[in-house]
């Protein structure tokens, strides 16, 4: 089960049902680590990328964020999935599943019912691919489903979406479904977003299929609620992105001396969350060399997300030969999941 040329270290768990691999920041078509960081610090306005929220700490804040009342598109999503799930399985056929930023793998256990309901005495497994950045995370979520899921193999590929995308193994069954959940594209901007998918089509073969989650514009106040918790948790969870980078790059950002700011921008129709400091400071990153001046009230953005409209997002799918098979939403249009079929 384990690919062979990865850039990477691998272990074996659980017997066979496990495989963990970790692929490596030295991959040739890689930037060095923290590049990314230090060119949206060094943009005006400064941004950080969304990835750098999930530490250890950033991806349990982000699960007890998918239980707040303020926060909509987990329970939505899953709603969704818990009717949606018996259908998808049934279009697809015998598939291997693979998610992009698998996270706790909560609401991946809707499809892995359905998928393993319908195994036929002929097929031993249900194979699920998770790729998260969060080897914690990862690791932990893997170990558990396996318990749960006695057909399941379980490989984790400990990595960013690109490094996994690289890097997937061939099929081991009839067609392959990539899941891509939480509305996790709309922290992508609009041309990053469209070249992501352009790479997740490359990435399929003719057949596969690309479920995706996403979260349609509504009204104001609810996202805003939405990403302003009154247990301050998303707060906590945006903050602690300076945690992670001051012990990841040697930095000494002071947490105190930032709050959270998220508002949404009617105009981009996204959500957008900043750090905004309140003081006039400098900051240091010394294992990148790079040193920052903030001004008092300055921001750094830490995350957008995009709100969609369901046919804009289907024509940016379908310019990259991803075809709409089937649309599910929930009563209120809040959410959609759609399952796409990749063109020859
Ligand atoms: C918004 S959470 C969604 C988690 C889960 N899929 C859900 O729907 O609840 C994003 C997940 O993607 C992971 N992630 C973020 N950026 C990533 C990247 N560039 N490459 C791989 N994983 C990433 C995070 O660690 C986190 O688990």
């Amino acid at each position: 089960m384990s690919p062979s040329n990865l850039p990477s270290t691998s272990s074996c768990q659980n017997g066979d049902r496990l495989t963990v691999t970790h692929l490596s920041q030295t991959s040739p078509n890689l930037s060095p680590a923290g590049a990314d960081v230090r060119e949206g610090l060094q943009q005006i306005p400064k941004t950080l990328p969304a990835q750098y929220f999930y530490d250890d700490r950033g991806s349990q804040l982000f699960e007890q964020i998918c239980d707040l009342p303020e926060y909509y598109p987990t329970r939505t999503e899953a709603s969704i999935l818990q009717t949606a799930a018996p259908e998808i399985a049934s279009l697809t056929g015998n598939s291997e599943l693979v998610e992009l930023g698998s996270g706790s793998s909560s609401k991946t256990r809707l499809l892995l019912d359905a998928y393993c309901q319908s195994l036929t005495p002929k097929q031993s497994s249900v194979i699920y691919r998770a790729i998260d950045v969060s080897g914690g995370m990862l690791q932990q979520s893997a170990k558990t489903l396996l318990n749960d899921y006695p057909p399941l193999r379980v490989q984790g590929l400990v990595g960013t979406y690109e490094q996994a995308l690289d890097h997937l193994p061939p099929t081991e069954t009839e067609n392959r479904l990539l899941l891509f959940l939480g509305s996790t594209l709309g922290n992508l901007k609009p041309q990053a977003c469209q070249q992501f998918l352009q790479r997740v089509s490359q990435a399929l073969h003719p057949g596969d299929y690309f479920l995706l989650g996403i979260d349609l514009a509504k009204p104001k106040s609810i996202l805003e609620a939405a990403y302003n918790d009154a247990q301050g948790v998303t707060a906590a969870f945006n903050l602690n992105m300076l945690a992670h980078l001051n012990r990841r790059f040697e930095g000494n950002f002071k947490l105190d001396q930032f709050e959270h700011w998220a508002f949404f921008n009617e105009k981009d129709s996204q959500i957008e969350m900043h750090l905004r400091s309140q003081v006039s400071q400098s900051v240091t990153l010394r294992q990148l060399d790079l040193r920052l001046e903030l001004a008092q009230g300055e921001t750094i953005q830490t995350e957008i997300s995009r709100k969609f409209k369901y046919p804009d997002i289907v024509e940016s799918l379908n310019q990259v030969k991803l075809e709409t098979v089937h649309r599910w939403s929930d009563p209120q249009n809040w959410f959609a999941v759609l399952l796409t079929r990749r063109r020859p």
